[in-house]
C-alpha cells in the first residue's frame, strides 16, 4: 500500500474582493510515495509546499483532483486517517507561557491519552527529543531548536505511521540542524515511520531522502533519487580552475564529468560530486604536467537547478 496517492491535485486560493486576486498554488499534482521512505518535496518559497502538506494532513480541502493517505481519501475519509498521521511545522507556534510538557500533555489529551499513559508519552517523547532539561522553561523562552525539537516531539503524541514535516529544519543552525536530521532519520529507521518532509534546501534533501521531487509553482517538474536527478538535469558541483597551459581537452571525458566550459582562461566543470573526483582530477592534472593556478569548488544552489528545469 502506498503512503501518499496524488492525482491533478489543484488549489486555488481566492483573496479580496476588487481586484479579487487568484493564487495557483497547485496546479494539477500527481505523486505517489511508498511507505517506510523519507520522501522530500524540495521547492523555493511560494511553490505549493505547504499547501500539499496541509491537503494530505487533511487541514485544507483541494479544489479539484485526488488524493489518498495510506489508502484513504483525504477528503471523504478524513476521520479514518487522522488518528493515523501527524504534521509538524518548523513554523509552529504554541502558546508562550506553557512548558514543553504541558504542551504535550495537551495534544496527547487530544489523542485521547489519558491518566498513566499519558504522563508515560510525555516523558518518552520528552526523553525522545532531549527536552528533559528544559521542562520548566516556557515555550516563548526557548531557542529556536528547542522549539522545532518540541513541534517534532508534539507530532509523534500518536505515533503516527506518516508523518509530515514541513521545514524542519527553518531557521536552525548548521549544526543543530544535522542533529534535527539525524532524529528525523532515526525515526523511520527506528520506528519505520513513512516521512513526506518539505524544504528549500538541495543539500538537506539529497541527505535526507531516499527519494525527492521538485515542486515550483505549483508543479512537479521532476522527480527521483538525488543521483538519478542531477544526472537526469546534469547538475551537481562546479569546479572552476585556471590552468597553465590554460586548456584541457580531455577534461570533459573524465568519469563523473558532465560537462566543461571554458571562458577567457577559466574552466568550469560540472561534475556529479566534488568530493569523488576532484582528488583523480587535481592527480591527472599533475601527471599531464599542468600547473593548477587557480581552484574553486562550489555546490550548485536550488535557484541553478530550477533553470535547469526550466529550459
Ligand atoms: N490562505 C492563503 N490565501 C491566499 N494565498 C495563499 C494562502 N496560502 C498560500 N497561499 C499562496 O499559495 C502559494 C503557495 O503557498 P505555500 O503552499 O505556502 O508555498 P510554500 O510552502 O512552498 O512556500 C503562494 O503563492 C502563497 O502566497
Ligand atoms: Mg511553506
Amino acid at each position: 500500500m502506498l503512503a501518499v496517492e496524488v492525482q491533478d491535485l489543484s488549489k486555488t486560493f481566492r483573496s479580496g474582493w476588487f481586484p479579487r486576486r487568484l493564487t495557483h498554488a497547485l496546479r494539477g499534482i500527481s505523486l505517489s510515495i511508498p511507505r517506510g521512505i523519507i520522501f522530500g518535496l524540495l521547492g523555493p518559497n511560494g511553490a505549493g509546499k505547504t499547501t500539499l502538506l496541509s491537503i494530505l494532513a487533511t487541514l485544507l480541502l483541494p479544489d479539484a483532483g485526488r488524493a489518498r493517505v495510506l489508502g484513504h481519501d483525504v477528503v471523504r475519509e478524513a476521520r479514518a486517517i487522522r488518528p493515523r498521521l501527524n504534521m509538524a511545522s518548523g513554523n509552529s507556534n504554541f502558546i508562550w507561557s506553557l512548558r514543553a510538557p504541558e504542551i504535550l500533555t495537551f495534544y496527547g489529551r487530544l489523542y485521547g491519552l489519558s491518566g498513566w499513559a499519558l504522563s508515560r508519552k510525555v516523558d518518552e517523547l520528552l526523553a525522545l527529543c532531549e527536552l528533559e532539561e528544559h521542562r520548566k522553561v516556557p515555550y516563548h523562552e526557548l531557542s529556536t531548536g528547542l522549539k522545532q525539537r518540541l513541534a517534532l516531539a508534539k507530532s509523534l503524541v500518536n505515533d503516527p505511521e506518516l508523518l509530515f514535516l514541513d521545514e524542519p529544519t527553518l531557521g536552525l543552525d548548521p549544526d543543530i540542524s544535522a542533529r534535527m536530521r539525524a532524529q528525523i532519520k532515526a525515526l523511520r529507521q527506528d520506528r519505520g515511520t513513512s516521512i513526506l518532509l518539505t524544504t528549500h534546501y538541495m543539500r538537506e534533501a539529497e541527505e535526507l531522502c531516499d527519494e525527492i521531487a521538485f515542486i515550483k509553482s505549483g508543479e512537479i517538474p521532476a522527480r527521483g533519487t538525488a543521483d538519478a536527478l542531477k544526472r537526469q538535469i546534469r547538475i551537481g558541483d562546479v569546479i572552476a580552475l585556471r590552468l597553465d597551459p590554460p586548456v584541457w581537452d580531455r577534461l570533459a571525458d573524465l568519469p563523473g564529468v558532465l560537462r566543461c566550459v571554458s571562458q577567457d582562461g577559466r574552466i568550469e566543470c560540472t561534475v556529479d560530486s566534488a568530493e569523488k573526483r576532484l582528488p583523480e582530477i587535481l592527480r591527472l592534472l599533475h601527471e599531464h604536467g599542468f600547473v593548477v593556478r587557480d581552484l574553486d569548488v562550489h555546490e550548485p544552489d536550488l535557484e541553478e537547478v530550477f533553470v535547469e528545469l526550466a529550459k
